[in-house]
């Protein structure tokens, strides 16, 4: 078991959207997945592509910023958070623990970093930096048991 990390140099749109609906492909229920970077960093787009990954409609994604959760219908259901609201690490838990407990689904959570302490080792770090006003770098990496499962699912790609 290894840490995977996979750093994506001056991506465009449509190449992060490729690199996410790749990257959906290894997901599981359970996974969470937490998506760092500034404002306008893409981090909405990134999961865009991870529904459209998922089989579902990459049109109903929208930022999380007011209503805190929004929930798609996927291949597995998703989850998609926004952090940046919560108030505490108690609210975020409460918004998150809530819905673990209901389904078994996919957690993508916006502003992810800033409650990483709420959970194991056991996440998927998408960071998106950005380079230009069309271009982002985007650093996946993850640990133990999922790293495995992610570098496999990376595997190849980068050579193309
Ligand atoms: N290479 C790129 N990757 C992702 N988004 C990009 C890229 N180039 C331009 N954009 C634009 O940047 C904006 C990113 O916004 P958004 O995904 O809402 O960011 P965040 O959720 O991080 O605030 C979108 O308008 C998108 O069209
Ligand atoms: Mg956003």
């Amino acid at each position: 078991m290894q840490k995977f990390e996979i750093v994506l140099e001056r991506l465009n749109e449509d190449q992060v959207l490729s690199v996410a609906r790749q990257l959906a492909r290894c997901l599981r229920p359970g996974d969470i997945l937490l998506l760092s970077g500034e404002i306008g960093a893409g981090k909405t787009t990134f999961t865009r592509g991870l529904v459209e990954g998922l089989g579902g409609d990459s049109g109903v994604v929208t930022s999380p910023t007011f209503t805190l959760l929004n929930v798609y219908n996927c291949r597995e259901t998703v989850y998609h958070v926004d952090a940046y609201r919560l108030g505490s690490i108690e609210e975020a838990f409460y918004v998150i623990e809530g819905e673990l407990e209901l389904g078994e689904g996919i957690f993508v959570i916006e502003w992810g970093e800033r409650i990483k302490e709420l959970f194991d080792e056991n996440l998927i770090v998408v960071e998106l930096r950005h380079v230009d006003s069309t271009h982002r770098d985007v650093i996946v990496t993850a640990n133990n048991v999922l790293g495995d499962r992610v570098r496999r699912c990376f595997e190849g790609a980068k050579e193309k």
